[in-house]
C-alpha cells in the first residue's frame, strides 16, 4: 500500500527523537515517542455480570499487538475506567465508576469484577504493549459528566453542570467535593499530543524544549508502526487523510474504525503486516463512502436512543 503522507516535510536527523526519556520514578522510555490514548470501545459490556463486565478482549489484544511492534517509548491505553479497590485515582467513588464509562465496551478494573480471568487478560494486554521495549500506561480515567445517559443518567463528575448537546447524549451530573478529588501529580515528564504530523515540527518542539516527549494519536492508527519508521530513517512525515480536518469528530470516528480493523488479527494471523485491513483514507473514494458510513450511524444511534436501546459504539467499516 503507498500511502499519501504530508507534503514538502523537511529531511531531519532524528537521532534525538531517538533518546531516552528518564522518569523520577526510575523508569526509562526507550525513545520519545508515546501512543496517545484512544478510546477502542471494544471490551466486553454486561452491566448485569461484574465479572464478565469490561474485559479486554482477543481484538484489543490484536489492536496492542500491531502497537506492539512499532517502537513506542511508552504505550497509553485508552481510558480504562477504574473502580473500587484502591487501583483508581477516583477511588473514594467506590463501586460506582464501572458506571462512569466514557463509551460501552470501555475496559474496567473494579473489586467486583476481580477474577483470576480478568488479571489474566490484563497480563496479555500489557505483555502485548511491552513487547518491542515499550512502557504500558493504563489511562485509567472516568467519564464524569460525558457519560452518555444510556450508560448513567446520574454519573460523578467535578461539578454538577450537565454536558448540554443537541442530541441530548448526557444525564444530570452528581457534583463531587473539592476534598473528594486529591491533586495526584507532582513531578513528571511533559509529553505534548496533538498535531504532530511532520519529523521537523517533532524535532523542534524538542529542540525549543516545548516538550520532551511526542505523543501520536490519529497518525497512528493509520500507521502503527510510524515511530519505527521515522526512527530507522524511512518516512519524514504522517499519511495526510482526505478527510476534512476541521471535522475532528468525523476524523475521530474514523480512528475508531482503524482501530477495530487493527484488531481482526494478531500481527502473526495478518502474516506480519502491521497495516492489514487498514483503510486507506488517503483515498478521497473510500472517505466518501466512510462519510455515507457516519450518516448511516447516526441516524442508527439516534433510533436507538429513542427507543431505549443501547446504541452502537464504533462503525465497523470495509
Ligand atoms: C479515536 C480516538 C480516541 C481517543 N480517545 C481518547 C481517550 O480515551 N482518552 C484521552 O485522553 N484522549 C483520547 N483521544 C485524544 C488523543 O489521545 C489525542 O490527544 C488527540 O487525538 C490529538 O492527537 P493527534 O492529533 O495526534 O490525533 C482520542 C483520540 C482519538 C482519535
Amino acid at each position: 500500500m503507498s500511502l499519501k503522507r504530508f507534503p514538502n516535510a523537511e529531511i531531519v536527523p532524528t537521532e534525538i527523537l531517538g533518546e531516552e526519556l528518564k522518569f523520577p520514578n526510575g523508569r526509562t522510555a526507550q525513545n520519545r515517542f508515546l501512543k496517545a490514548a484512544m478510546t477502542e470501545r471494544l471490551s466486553t459490556y454486561s452491566p448485569e455480570d461484574p465479572k464478565k463486565h469490561g474485559l479486554p478482549t482477543e481484538h484489543i489484544l490484536n489492536i496492542y499487538d500491531k502497537w506492539g511492534h512499532g517502537q513506542f517509548g511508552m504505550t497509553l491505553t485508552a481510558k480504562c475506567i477504574g473502580g473500587s479497590g484502591g487501583l483508581c485515582i477516583f477511588y473514594f467513588l467506590c463501586n460506582c465508576s464501572r458506571t462512569n464509562l466514557e463509551a460501552i465496551g470501555n475496559a474496567i478494573i473494579f473489586k467486583e469484577g476481580d477474577s483470576s480471568e480478568r488479571r489474566f487478560l490484563y497480563t496479555q494486554w500489557a505483555q502485548k504493549m511491552k513487547q518491542d521495549g515499550s512502557l504500558a500506561i493504563v489511562q485509567l480515567s472516568h467519564a464524569g459528566r460525558q457519560t452518555p445517559i444510556y450508560v448513567n443518567p446520574h454519573p460523578w463528575s467535578a461539578s454538577d453542570v450537565q454536558l448540554k448537546t443537541s442530541d441530548n447524549q448526557y444525564g444530570k451530573p452528581i457534583g463531587l467535593t473539592l476534598e473528594q478529588i486529591r491533586p495526584v501529580f507532582k513531578n513528571t515528564v511533559v509529553y505534548l499530543t496533538g498535531g504532530f504530523r511532520t519529523v521537523g515540527a517533532m524535532v523542534d518542539a524538542i529542540q525549543r524544549d516545548t516538550t520532551q516527549g511526542i505523543g501520536l494519536g490519529r497518525p497512528v492508527t493509520a500507521e502503527p508502526d510510524l515511530p519505527k519508521k521515522i526512527l530507522n530513517g524511512t518516512v519524514p512525515s504522517a499519511v495526510k487523510d482526505e478527510f476534512n480536518q476541521n471535522e475532528m469528530g468525523k476524523t475521530i470516528m474514523a480512528s475508531c474504525s482503524q482501530i477495530e480493523q487493527m484488531g481482526r488479527k494478531s500481527v502473526e494471523g495478518a502474516g506480519g503486516d502491521v497495516m492489514d485491513q487498514i483503510s486507506d483514507f488517503t483515498d478521497g473514494n473510500l472517505v466518501a463512502k466512510y462519510d455515507e458510513a457516519v450518516v448511516e450511524f447516526m441516524r442508527e444511534m439516534k433510533e436507538a436512543v429513542t427507543a431505549g436501546r443501547t446504541p452502537k459504539s464504533i462503525i465497523v467499516f470495509n
